[in-house]
């Protein structure tokens, strides 16, 4: 990977990211009720839906067992995560982003659970020991199951629970957190788990969709009112997943709804949104080429999960974005399930080639966080996506640093100047 230190700031953020219940293991919340109640079905329809799969040979076992969609103990991070922040030291990561568990801090309405706290403040106490800068993430995607019994984010009026419970941590945690991020992709969350049903509550309605995403966006902003209140030295965002929709050819109907699509994939949520944002938080997997009123990619580069992967591209979103919102960027999940690491180091090349491109451009770029640092429970899809730097055995929970997360340690460590 040819990267000149100069081009990238000497406090730039380099890390990865993960999320609670993709990680922990032995949570308690509506997902982990849900698991339990669809892990056959998914099991039962693996075929149908990954046969076309490339790897499919090499998945199916693991794809057709019910246990694989069941997190149980996942990647037993709540147990294991000081020997998980020590790796990501040794790989030179300055920054980390996590997310607490809301179910854990606040089992019951009202009664917040202090051994939970205590471990959220002992995890952030590490971070910080290593050197490695807490990105706190409040919500993705689980809530806990009294919460949802209460109909969710669908009640406008539900919201003051989660305010509280975002006060309770922020206050708990203390001086040691900087970056917040409120929610996580909420259009991905209120699309699958309302319009498509395939993550719970498994609704199929559009309105109930759209319901839900518009009072995530009132969330966000009230949340972020409140944790500026509190403290002046937050910087905080919306994580918001930023695709690239470019014409395929030069009819006016493509390009045309290029832009229809990017609007509605990125302008929707960030203009409500952007004025109680510090930065922007992008999450970047996708670009789609389309034509006519339809997306269809070239397929040239696909991951395991047969995603079309075209990294490069993040380029055009990093500085579409700065030029429309003019506030700085944090990549905050970036990445794809390469379960032989054959891809990934690729990958990280052409993203980083495209990060110093967008800051040549002057886009004002301020940390890189690959998802994930370690192998996780990719929601319903279960364990067989490989996403992490670290892989994990599942069997016995060793983690093996992958080589191109050794790499990836290796160039940070030249940009770092260590
Ligand atoms: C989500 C992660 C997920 C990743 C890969 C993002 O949309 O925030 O939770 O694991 O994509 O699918």
């Amino acid at each position: 990977m040819a990267i000149r230190q100069s081009e990238f700031p000497h406090d730039f953020l380099w890390g990865a990211s993960t999320s609670a219940h993709q990680v922990e293991g032995n949570t308690h919340n509506q997902w982990t009720v849900w698991e339990l109640e669809h892990a056959k079905s998914l099991a039962a329809q693996a075929e149908y839906h990954y046969k076309d799969l490339d790897n499919w040979d090499d998945i199916k076992a693991q794809a057709k067992n019910p246990d694989n969609y069941v997190s149980g103990s996942a990647s037993d991070h709540y147990a294991r995560y000081k020997e998980d922040i020590e790796l990501a030291h040794s790989l030179h990561m300055n920054a980390l982003r996590f997310s607490v568990e809301w179910s854990r801090i606040e089992p019951n309405m009202g009664s917040w659970d202090s051994q939970a706290i205590a471990h959220y403040r002992e995890y952030v106490s590490k971070l910080k020991k290593q050197g490695i800068e807490p990105v706190l993430t409040l919500f993705h995607f689980t809530v806990p199951v009294w919460f949802s019994e209460m109909g969710g984010f669908e009640k406008r009026s539900n919201s003051k629970y989660f305010i509280r419970f975002a006060e309770k941590i922020l206050t708990e945690l203390g001086g040691d957190i900087r970056y917040v991020i409120t929610i996580n992709e909420p259009e991905v969350y209120a699309f699958e788990s309302y319009h498509l049903g395939h993550w719970p509550p498994g609704a199929q309605s559009k309105r109930a969709a759209l319901t839900v995403l518009r009072n995530l966006i009132s969330v966000h902003n009230q949340t972020a009112k409140m944790i500026h209140s509190l403290h002046s030295r937050y910087k905080v965002s919306i994580a918001k997943n930023s695709n690239y929709f470019y014409p395929g050819d030069d009819a006016v109907l493509s390009v045309k709804s290029a832009q229809a699509m990017q609007y509605g994939q990125d302008d929707y949520v960030l203009k409500r949104v952007v004025k109680q944002c510090d930065f922007l938080a992008v999450n970047y997997y996708f670009s789609h080429r389309v034509y006519g009123y339809r997306t269809h990619n070239p397929n040239e580069h696909v991951s395991d999960m047969g995603w079309d992967m075209a990294p490069a591209d993040l380029e055009f979103v990093l500085e579409r974005l700065s030029r429309k919102y003019k506030l700085p960027i944090i990549i905050t999940e970036n990445g794809c399930a390469d379960s032989s690491d054959a891809k990934r180091q690729w990958w990280l090349k052409e993203t980083f080639g495209a990060m110093q491109r967008a800051l040549k451009q002057g886009v004002e770029l301020q940390g890189y966080l690959h998802w994930s640092l370690l192998d996780n429970f990719e929601w319903d899809k279960g364990k067989w996506p490989r996403f992490g730097l670290l892989a994990v055995d599942y069997t016995t929970q060793e983690r093996t640093v992958r080589r191109s997360a050794r790499r990836y340690g290796e160039v940070v460590k030249k940009i770092r100047r260590i």
